[in-house]
């Protein structure tokens, strides 16, 4: 190969890893809707198209009202994805609500698939975020502020007030996927052996049953 191709060969591959780096997110838009059919056969990344459209599918009313938080946690999250509005499907978005008593905790999880801007509506939160080399950001966000989560990258959040406090997430990704650290370790199923939990957390093998027995069945 002469050295021009060799140098424009590497570089092309230089910029292929450039952008693919800003490629992050869900991928883009072929046409101005794409409602997502739950109910096909086709499999895919993503989901197919419907042929009859309404607003209906770019509708969703299931964030209105306060969520109970009547659970280990006393905060409760809730998720509206592709699974929920249709009409997002291909849009790389989606959204949560998180209620929170005083007290309550969205414990140490991650989204696999976006990043997430985490809205404070009402109260205040503490909230952190650790990185690869595990360092921890924390910091407290009170009404209207507003804390970014990067993608994949494992956080909390608690309510250390005396009063229940609101927050809204947006997703850039139809589908996050949310994986809880507790959850994923202690009650996956079928379930990760007690000695290989009693040794990476120097625990006995008593303990792992006792965390294990709180949190199932799964939250
Ligand atoms: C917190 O959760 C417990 C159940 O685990 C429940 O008894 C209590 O009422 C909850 N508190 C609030 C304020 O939701
Ligand atoms: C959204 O859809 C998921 C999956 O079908 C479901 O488990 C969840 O309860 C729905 N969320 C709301 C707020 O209705």
């Amino acid at each position: 190969m002469a050295t021009t191709d060799y140098i424009s060969v590497v570089g092309m591959i230089m910029m292929v890893i450039f952008f693919s780096s800003y490629v992050w997110a869900d991928p883009d838009m072929l046409q101005d809707v794409c409602v997502a059919n739950l109910a096909s056969d086709i499999t895919m990344n993503g989901f197919a198209c419907k042929r009859d459209v309404s607003a209906h599918d770019f509708f969703f009313a299931g964030l209105a009202n306060p969520r109970s938080t009547d659970n280990i946690y006393n905060a409760t999250v809730t998720q509206v994805t592709v699974r929920n509005v249709t009409g997002l499907n291909t849009m790389g978005l989606s959204m949560s609500r998180i209620d929170f008593a005083p007290g309550g905790l969205n414990p140490p999880h991650f989204h696999p698939r976006a990043s997430e801007i985490f809205i404070v509506i009402e109260g205040k939160l503490d909230v952190a975020f650790i990185t690869t080399d595990y360092k921890l950001y924390s910091k407290s966000v009170k009404s209207g502020e507003l804390f970014v989560f990067p993608r994949s990258l494992m956080h909390y959040q608690i309510n250390n007030g005396k009063v229940p406090a609101l927050a809204l997430a947006v997703f850039n990704s139809q589908s996050p996927g949310i994986q809880r650290v507790a959850t994923a370790l202690f009650a996956s199923s079928p379930s990760v052996p007690n000695h290989v939990l009693a040794k990476t957390f120097g625990i006995e093998i008593d303990e792992v049953k006792k965390i294990k027995s709180r949190l199932a069945p799964k939250i």
